[in-house]
């Protein structure tokens, strides 16, 4: 199956598991742990715009730093820019956040409540060059999911 296949085959998914739900957290919980097993990434998780800084939010993998500034890591870049950032390579990424030191490539998904950017999805990989444009494509679509309350 190819990686396009795959996202096709999970937005049903992800579009059943959200609809009818208002509770950001209990969604974000469930996409995420959906994301991670499909596709067996490092780790799988949003942080949440709280007191304007990013707070670590559900996720799958290993422990991860809590708080993230505005502007800092690619986490708080994908915030500030909004829009999604794709990182080949972590190394190459100036103020990139090492939380793992396995982490080697890694996407950023902002999630946006009508203009305002309410969270980001980040995934990590141990692979570099894992996300590409289908990568923040479908992630784009299924992030909406979450902040769409109906
Ligand atoms: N690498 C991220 C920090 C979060 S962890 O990867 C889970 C960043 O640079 O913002």
């Amino acid at each position: 199956m190819t990686k396009e296949e795959h996202y096709c085959q999970l937005l049903p998914q992800v579009q059943s598991l959200c609809e009818g739900e208002t509770d950001l957290i209990a969604k974000m919980a469930n996409v995420a742990a959906l994301l991670h097993s499909e596709f067996g990434f490092w780790w799988t998780g949003f942080y949440r715009v709280v007191d304007n800084e990013l707070l670590l939010g559900p996720f799958q993998g290993p422990i991860a730093c809590v708080h993230i500034a505005y502007g800092r890591g690619v986490c708080g870049t994908a915030w500030k820019e909004r829009c999604t950032v794709v990182v080949p390579d972590v190394e190459l990424f100036p103020g990139h956040i090492a939380c793992s030191s396995e982490s080697r490539s890694e996407i950023v998904v902002p999630v946006f409540q009508g203009n305002n950017v309410i969270a980001v999805l980040d995934i990590d990989s141990r692979d570099l060059n894992t996300f590409d444009g289908t990568d923040a494509r479908y992630l784009e679509q299924i992030v909406k999911f979450i902040s769409n309350n109906k």
